[in-house]
């Protein structure tokens, strides 16, 4: 047994859940008297929080925890810990691909860490916890004060899209009560946070397909409506919603929620209808192109932005064509492609995974090359313009040009000062790239 303070560090891969997950495995581990630092060579013990979602994903974080384990050679009592998703999906095969991990914590267990570490042997804990939705049950009371913040309101996924790990590394959805979330929220908004995203594996799905609103209202916005009435938080953002559940309240939200920030990323995965519905993606194209034409003539130069997949099972040429020009005619403004990587345990990776890897990368590379152009035009379109801007913190390349965002989720540029961290301020802007605006604080 081993009480005695640690230095932990915690490197955090895949997606925002997990940025949330590190959080509060942070927040937790600190109530109890471990320090977290921030180079992993001063730390005694290693958590890499992963992610399964690409085969890519996992050789990344795997490729990690070996070079680590070469320092466990020279010191025995260093220790590495893999917690997350990919925890959850390769289980005790973490011990045989490096015998160096001394513990594997699944994603759903991640409140057991700090009784892990304080044992000394090797551990795992994976699968569904005894005690009811105890992740949810953290209050965040500690941990650094930001200008934007995640704050989980639901957990797992009860779709089964054919190619996706989530439902079986995450398990079945699990929403948070509405009263903790207005709570965490406000306690954000006491603390400086001006900023939320709401996070979810299908956000909008909050409360459940079956659960009836008051008067047509979804739970997902009632729950907006509330927090669109905190005093402190300015903006809210919320990640990712499910084309299949983007019901017309939702789309109104956005007209006359006046904190909702105009901006949604909707992922579509594929333009392609046979391919979606291989996919039980559960909606087809005429629906995506529906709801942003709905969004836009309600919300004016709102940014929405995808996720897309290339070279699914059996995707052919013009199946690919499809899926270019529904990136076209919706008129996405940002787009994450992703090759498709077949992941043991889903029902497409028991088919042939068809599309050859030059076809994937082909299809990757016009696909990227589209999305540049229309990021670049979108962001063209602000030259000129006056905007607010949120003020995030140091641009990476230092100096006084500070780093700050739009409503509608473009980054920002500008020089200011520290001092301005978490203020919203106009900023004219005065040039473009592709992935980012350059701007000049108004006087
Ligand atoms: N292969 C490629 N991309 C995937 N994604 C999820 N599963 C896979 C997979 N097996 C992508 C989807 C999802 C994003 C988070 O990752 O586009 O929206
Ligand atoms: Fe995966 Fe589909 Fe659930 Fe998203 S909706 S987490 S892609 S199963």
């Amino acid at each position: 047994m081993n009480t005695s303070a640690l230095k932990i560090f915690i490197g955090t891969y895949g997606c925002q859940m997990n940025e949330r997950d590190s959080e509060m495995i942070a927040a937790q581990l600190q109530q109890i008297g471990h320090a977290i630092v921030d180079r992993e060579e001063a730390a005694d013990v290693v958590i890499l929080n992963t992610c399964s979602v690409r085969r890519q994903s996992e050789i990344k974080a795997l490729g990690k925890s070996s070079h680590l384990a070469k320092r466990k050679r020279n010191d025995p009592n260093f220790r590495i810990g893999i917690v997350g998703c990919m925890a959850e999906s390769l289980g005790a095969e973490i011990f045989r691909l490096n015998p160096a991990i001394d513990f594997v914590i699944g994603p759903r267990r991640l409140h057991e860490l700090p009784a892990i570490l304080s044992d000394d042997g090797r551990r795992m804990l994976t699968g569904e916890s005894n005690a009811e939705s105890v992740q949810h049950d953290f209050n965040r009371r500690l941990g650094k004060s930001k200008c934007t913040a995640f704050l989980s309101i639901m957990s797992g996924c009860n779709m089964r899209c054919s190619y996706c790990i989530v439902p079986r590394t995450r398990g079945r959805e699990v929403y948070r009560p509405m009263a903790d979330i207005i709570g965490e929220a406000e306690f954000l908004a006491a603390n400086g946070t001006k900023e939320i995203t709401l996070l979810g594996q299908i956000v909008n799905n909050y409360g459940g397909r079956s659960a009836t609103g008051n008067g047509g209202t979804s739970p997902f916005v009632s729950l907006l409506e509330k927090l669109n009435e905190i005093d402190g938080i300015e903006r809210i953002r919320y990640l990712s919603p499910h084309p299949a559940y983007f019901t017309d309240d939702l789309i109104m939200a956005h007209k006359n929620l006046e904190k909702l920030c105009p901006s949604v990323h909707l992922p579509i995965q594929s333009g392609s209808n046979r391919v979606l519905r291989d996919m039980g993606r559960a909606y087809g194209r005429e629906d995506v192109l529906r709801i942003v034409e709905k969004l836009r003539a309600n919300v004016d130069g709102i940014g929405i932005s995808t996720d897309i997949i290339v070279g699914y099972v059996g995707e052919t040429d013009d199946e690919f064509r499809e899926t270019l020009s529904l990136f076209d005619d919706a008129g996405f403004n940002m787009a994450f492609v992703f090759k498709y990587s077949p992941r043991p345990g889903t029902r497409s990776a028991e088919m042939c995974d068809s599309v050859s890897e030059a076809e994937k990368d082909s299809r990757n590379a016009v696909l990227l090359l589209r999305v540049a152009e229309a990021s670049g035009r979108y962001n063209h379109r602000y030259v000129g313009k006056t905007v607010s801007v949120l003020v995030e913190g140091h641009a990476k390349r230092g100096g006084h040009i500070m780093c700050g965002r739009t409503g509608t989720h473009v980054k920002v540029l500008f020089p200011a000062s520290a001092g301005d961290i978490g203020k919203i301020l106009p900023v004219r802007i005065v040039g473009s790239a592709m992935a980012v605006l350059y701007g000049a604080v108004c006087e």
